[in-house]
């Protein structure tokens, strides 16, 4: 039976329950397949001190606004932050929109690694892993739309798609919570035993070198910094409504920063020793050819873990149990993470359409599996998903969370409220310094980078794909969201939205005069 707060709500039935879960959330794709190559394209060693200066000045902050927004208002991200301020269910609605397109991709990965889990028993990639992979698996064609389904990845994505209705079906307590402590504990021992086995690799040691062989030039690179921003918001799951979802099904009583720094040194833990991993196993195959890692082929991308890294397993002792581990640990971390992800769309649309659970769970998971296999089980699949994948990670959560940065700190004022509830439930106290970061280091900083970004994109294109193709992909997708959020905003709200809701604890609302010495509050030391 699940538990209830006194306002009915779902909640998850304890703090580690809570802490599992968020992990899960963000220990996924991002971690495995997305950071070791990330790294290595923006300078190797040198990518860990922007890595670590966006966990800290924007990662962890944010991770607590969000924390903050969903535990105080009690809603999916539109709900509560209408019931912070009534025009921001916008806001809102544009990161649940984020969260549907990535839903809509992510599940094609994890799907292409369940295919892989299965192959990986008896090496099916064969001597050619890029063809099998490009042209048997994927049967890649020209950037196109394409509506000619492949077979092999239409079977695994309507798997993953039930399996992601039944979690969903099932609820916070019974099906997110129960899936994450079976699985969290699982990856982990997995994870571990697979990157203990590469260290032991002949050759692991140069891998490791060439990835934390530092190239200090890269740091002048604004592109570089808006990677390492983009790869901790899409890795912790912040700026894109997961964590408000998740915060609001938190008991009201609950340790939340506390809880909030557990799960970001988690998950950039997880982070760095998949980068270990992964290396590790390259500076193998390095050896294998004689030649340095740098010259290895296909280090970053889709490719590093669906070609080098099938390449390597063929080349090992016993690559098979590797191998199975390995894409058993990519299916694992990003079913967890895919679950929290379409968890913030079917609560936002139960909320806001007054749908029962079951509902919402089966219309939100059957028009994302429809758009999944339409987009990502055709031919043209892979290109798509690297586009979407550039321009909702590195335009629409970095803009995302700005606009938060902004709304929330300068226009509805509620930094100081935020910080004083948290403060009050939490033992971890946050200063002013917490809505200085995000009120004014993150716009600025975040603004100037996404300026950057956005000027290579227009003048430089990407990947040499074709204009028309970014402009739908790219572009239109982004259009996409920000219409699908002002329409949404705009239908009238049919479901729960009790005109009683008081937030707890009673605080008042007004920011304090900030010549006031930071004396605990009453709240705070309750
Ligand atoms: N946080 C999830 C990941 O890293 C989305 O893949």
């Amino acid at each position: 039976m699940a538990q209830r707060g006194a306002d009915g709500r779902e909640t998850w039935t304890s703090s580690t329950g809570f802490i599992l879960a968020a992990i899960g959330s963000a220990v996924g794709l991002g971690n495995i397949w997305r950071f070791p190559g990330v790294a290595y394209e923006n300078g190797g060693g040198a990518f860990l001190i922007p890595y670590l200066v966006a966990l800290l000045t924007a990662g962890i902050p944010i991770l607590f606004l969000d924390y903050a927004i969903g535990h105080r208002y009690r809603g999916a991200a539109p709900l509560a932050y209408r019931r912070m301020a009534r025009p921001a269910e916008t806001l809102g609605w544009f990161q649940i929109m984020l969260s549907f397109v990535i839903a809509v991709y992510y599940a094609a990965v994890i799907a292409w690694s369940l295919s892989y889990f299965v192959f990986a028993f008896d090496l099916r990639w064969g001597d050619d892993p890029r063809s099998f992979f490009l042209n048997d698996y994927l049967q890649v064609g020209d950037p196109e739309l394409s509506t000619s389904l492949v077979a092999g990845v239409t079977i695994p994505l309507v798997l993953v798609w039930v399996a992601v209705l039944v979690v969903l079906a099932l609820g916070v307590a019974n099906g997110v919570q129960r899936v994450n402590i079976i699985f969290i504990p699982l990856l982990f021992v997995a994870f571990v035993g697979l990157v203990v086995r590469a260290l032991t690799l002949e050759g692991a040691f140069a891998g490791l070198d060439e990835f934390f062989t530092p190239d200090w030039a890269a740091l002048a690179d604004a592109n570089v910094w808006i990677a390492a921003y983009s790869q901790i918001f899409f890795s912790l799951s912040i700026a894109f409504g997961i964590m408000v979802t998740y915060a609001s099904f938190q008991r009201r009583k609950a340790n939340m920063t506390t809880s909030g720094l557990v799960v970001a040194f988690a998950n950039s833990s997880f982070e760095l020793l998949a980068g270990i991993g992964v290396f590790a196993t390259l500076g193998f195959m390095a050896a294998q050819q004689n030649i340095a890692v740098g010259d290895l082929e296909g280090l970053t991308g889709p490719i590093l873990s669906f070609v080098t890294f099938p390449a390597v397993i063929s080349q090992m002792p016993g690559g098979n149990i590797f191998g199975v581990i390995f894409f058993g640990s990519l299916v694992l971390a990003g079913f967890t993470s895919i679950i929290s992800i379409l968890l913030g769309v079917a609560a936002s649309v139960q909320e806001k359409f007054g749908l029962g659970q079951r509902a919402s769970a089966v219309t939100v998971s059957a028009i994302c599996a429809v758009l999944s296999l339409a987009l990502f089980s055709t031919t043209s699949g892979l290109l798509a998903l690297d586009t979407v994948d550039q321009w909702a990670n590195n335009i629409g959560i970095v803009f995302s969370a700005i606009a938060m940065a902004i709304l929330v700190i300068w226009v509805f004022r509620k930094g100081d409220v935020l910080r004083r509830h948290l403060n009050a439930v939490s033992t971890f106290k946050l200063g002013r310094w917490w809505v200085l970061l995000i009120g004014a280091l993150a716009p600025l900083y975040l603004g100037w980078m996404l300026v950057q970004r956005v000027v290579v994109l227009i003048t430089e294109g990407y990947e040499g794909l074709p204009q028309w193709y970014l402009n739908v992909f790219g572009w239109g997708m982004l259009g996409f969201v920000v219409v699908a959020a002002a329409l949404l905003s705009a239908v009238p709200w049919r479901g729960r939205d009790n005109p009683d809701f008081r937030p707890w604890p009673a605080l008042p609302e007004e920011p304090e005069p900030l010549a006031r010495p930071d004396l605990p509050r009453q709240e705070e030391t309750r």
